[in-house]
């Protein structure tokens, strides 16, 4: 058995490309109403997420991983510190990017392509336009032929990937996924993150991919970084140097992966306590 806390070196390689987002000494502060004291979420978050990088985020439940992807899309503002887009300040909702959020939210009364289509009406884009891009998009993510179906007549595999096809279809500058798998089958969950590799290694992106599956994390990313328990911080990022394309039916049977997968378990599970969920 190899000694996976030295076998694992958890620093940030050099990277090439430019700072897409950056957060800076970020803190997030949230009062409720039952509670006179506020909640501390976050303090003193640093992170470079790089343009074209695929960075999985990974911390303990209610460590702040979805507030975070809130604030980087505009929909939140920090209390302390400062988020960048591009060496900006993230004002307002960023419309460059895409969000899948944990949540499922299509529209049930729209069909899958009335769904894939409405953030392009949003953008005003010309309807002939907006059919042919919808049409790509059905196919990319596999639901020929469910056109025109409901949310409520697919199964939960196929909402996802109408939500991808969405997010996709305005060709977003950087991509957001806030546990986009995580109520799937596993056998489906690898199909879709397949899928969404062979899309990104296409499209050339960056994406931000919070899960609580380490050994997805692994797989998919370029860097795995770890939150620590509230008040969240940066803990450890660990960048995964298994070579790309990779064929994830394949990884778990690579040592490499099994060490990464392991040094990351010790890291986390210093921070969860006895029956918390990761
Ligand atoms: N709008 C809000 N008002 C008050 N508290 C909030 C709000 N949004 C989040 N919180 C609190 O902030 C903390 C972090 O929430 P967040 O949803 O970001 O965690 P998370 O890491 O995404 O958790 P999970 O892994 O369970 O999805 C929680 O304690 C939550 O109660
Ligand atoms: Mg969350």
């Amino acid at each position: 058995m190899p000694n996976t806390s030295t076998a694992v070196t958890p620093h940030v390689a050099k990277h090439t490309s430019r700072p897409k987002i950056e957060f800076q000494r970020l803190g997030k502060r949230f009062h409720r109403k039952s509670e006179p004291v506020p909640v501390t979420v976050m303090e003193g978050l640093d992170l470079t997420i790089y343009e074209g990088e695929f960075v999985c985020v990974v911390g303990p439940s209610g460590c702040g991983k979805s507030t975070l992807l809130n604030m980087s899309a505009g929909l939140m503002h920090p209390s302390a510190g400062k988020v960048l887009y591009d060496g900006a300040p993230v004002a307002e909702p960023n419309t460059k990017v895409g969000y899948i959020t944990q949540k499922d939210n299509l529209m049930p009364w729209r069909t899958v392509t009335a769904n894939i289509a409405l953030p392009l009406q949003i953008r005003g884009m010309d309807k002939k336009a907006i059919g042919k891009r919808v049409g790509e998009m059905i196919e990319l993510v596999g639901l020929t032929g469910f056109e025109k179906a409901y949310p409520g007549e697919l199964s939960g595999g196929m909402r996802k990937r109408v939500t991808l096809a969405r997010t996709l279809a305005y060709k977003p500058e950087v991509i957001f996924a806030d546990e986009p798998f995580g109520a799937l089958d596993a056998q489906l969950r690898g199909v879709m993150q397949q899928e969404l590799l062979r899309i990104w290694a296409a499209s050339k992106n960056t994406v931000v991919f919070i899960t609580h599956d380490i050994s997805e994390a692994v797989a998919l990313g370029d860097r795995v970084v770890v939150l620590s328990a509230r008040p969240s911080r940066v803990k450890v990022e660990v960048p995964i140097d298994l070579p790309r394309p990779r064929d994830l039916s394949k990884l778990r049977f690579d040592p490499r992966f099994g060490e990464l997968n392991e040094y990351l378990w010790s890291v986390l599970s210093e921070d969860l306590n006895e029956g918390d969920e990761v």
